[in-house]
């Protein structure tokens, strides 16, 4: 067992931190104009549009949910979270108490169902993605995010909004979600915004109007309420962050931690997920080029795992239903990757504090503390010197084909020219001076 104490948590994180890697989905609306999920927020469109266009329109005429599942299980993702419902307020599943949702589209079917269903059948592990914020609700009062704050109706559109009956409506679609599709693994509440962002202090000033200052947390959420009602239907449920109480997981957003992420009163070690996109947008954007390199897919996934945390790493699908080819190839790249080293991913950890990781390197280590895994991010020349690793090593080989990896420090070699070794515990590692054909190959190291 790892000697590191991370903080308990109400929720079942046993499997969560085994397995490490997930797949988010972002699907909705918002993949037709393919200018991300916030198009609706940012270009200032109204519902009436919106559902004009959108909603009247929707037909992911291609999408196989059997599709979906396999090429998340054959990247080595072992759970997904869906958007059930985004912001926009649409929902992709069969919801009693509205008609915005996907089966009164063109495509007419429970799509949350399928994912569910197939998921499964993959046996990854099932995550249900809630929007606190709905921007078609005629009770959710207008604020700083909302589209209609810019209108010079937007006074007017917000009287009689009434939050506790917008609660109310989550609450009622929480027990759709927690009771109509067997069990649920994770929950994935999003967001709270309780404090004023810099950029929001003018809107708020403009418009004095707006209910709680124009703000969200979870006092207007009724968050207690909410946890302790799913948790009532799902108890082993995994709860984030987001409903600004500390849940199960901590969730940083689109950067990579250098370290554990401890809990900001008690310094206590937490569970941790980071969520990534492959490009800079969450929902599906034709023309937005930042996707992230091969080896910064692959570094990501390393670094996370070394730092104790869990990866989930989005697609956004096309509003025809298909993974684009983009998307596709990012997650060869993990697949190409993790068919050889997920034994340095899946139920490992940050390694134990004796063992530092060279310059350039990364380390993961297995639960049981049997085995080490240096993680090789820049390739080294020749030499790698590992401290506090003498006397220690039973065996050493790459991950990748199980190739011996000789080392010198309690080992004599005569085959190689002996170099001066720094460090009294260290051992030297010779590593072949050409560049394998590995993104960041790994050294697994069978520990005494
Ligand atoms: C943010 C965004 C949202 C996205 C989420 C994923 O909170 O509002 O669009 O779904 O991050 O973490």
């Amino acid at each position: 067992m790892s000697s590191y104490k991370v903080k308990e948590t109400p929720g079942n994180t046993k499997w969560f931190t085994h397995d490490r890697f997930g797949m988010f989905i972002h699907f909705g609306l918002y993949s037709m104009p393919a200018r991300g999920e916030w198009v609706m927020s940012r270009e200032r469109i109204k519902i009436e549009d919106y559902k004009e266009k959108y909603f009247k329109h929707f037909n992911p005429d291609m999408f196989d949910a059997k599709k979906w599942a396999k090429s998340a299980k054959d990247a080595g993702m072992k759970y997904a979270v869906l958007t059930t419902k985004h912001h926009e307020g649409f929902c992709l599943f069969d919801s009693k108490y509205t008609d915005y949702k996907i089966t009164n589209t063109p495509f007419g079917r429970d799509l949350v169902k399928e994912f569910v269903d197939a998921f499964r059948a993959e046996g990854l592990k099932i995550g249900f993605y809630y929007s606190l914020l709905d921007w078609e609700n005629e009770n959710f009062p207008i604020d700083i995010n909302h589209p209609r704050q810019w209108y010079e109706d937007a006074k007017k559109l917000d009287e009689g909004r009434d939050m506790k009956k917008y609660v109310e409506y989550m609450k009622n679609q929480l027990t759709e979600l927690m009771t109509n599709y067997g069990k649920i693994d994770i929950l994935w509440a999003d967001y709270s915004y309780s404090e004023l962002p810099d950029w929001a202090e003018i809107r708020i000033k403009n418009n004095p109007w707006m209910q709680f200052g124009g703000l969200k947390g979870k006092d207007q959420w009724q968050s207690e309420e909410l946890i302790n009602h799913v948790r009532s239907m799902q108890p082993e449920i995994i709860i984030n962050n987001r409903l600004e109480i500390e849940q199960d997981i901590v969730t940083p957003e689109q950067w990579q931690p250098t370290d554990w992420i401890t809990d900001k009163e008690t310094g206590e070690k937490v569970v941790w997920e980071t969520c990534q996109t492959f490009s800079g947008s969450w929902g599906y954007h034709r023309d937005e080029h930042t996707w992230k390199s091969p080896k910064m897919l692959i570094d990501m996934l390393v670094n996370t795992v070394s730092c104790g945390g869990n990866l989930i790493m989005n697609v956004g699908p096309t509003s025809r239903g298909y993974f684009d080819k983009r998307a596709e190839d990012a997650l060869k790249v993990y697949e190409n990757w993790m068919k050889y080293n997920s034994r340095s991913i899946y139920g490992c950890t940050m390694a134990e504090p004796e063992f530092k990781a060279p310059r350039g390197t990364r380390l993961t280590q297995s639960d049981d503390g049997k085995r080490l895994y240096i993680h090789l991010i820049e390739y080294p020349y020749a030499n790698l010197v590992v401290e506090n690793l003498k006397n220690r090593i039973e065996y050493a080989q790459f991950l990748h084909d199980g190739s011996e990896v000789i080392y010198e420090g309690d080992t004599d070699l005569h085959t190689y020219l002996s170099v001066e070794m720094d460090g009294e515990n260290s051992v030297k590692f010779k590593i072949p001076t050409y560049e394998l054909d590995m993104i960041d190959p790994v050294i697994e190291v069978f520990l005494k």
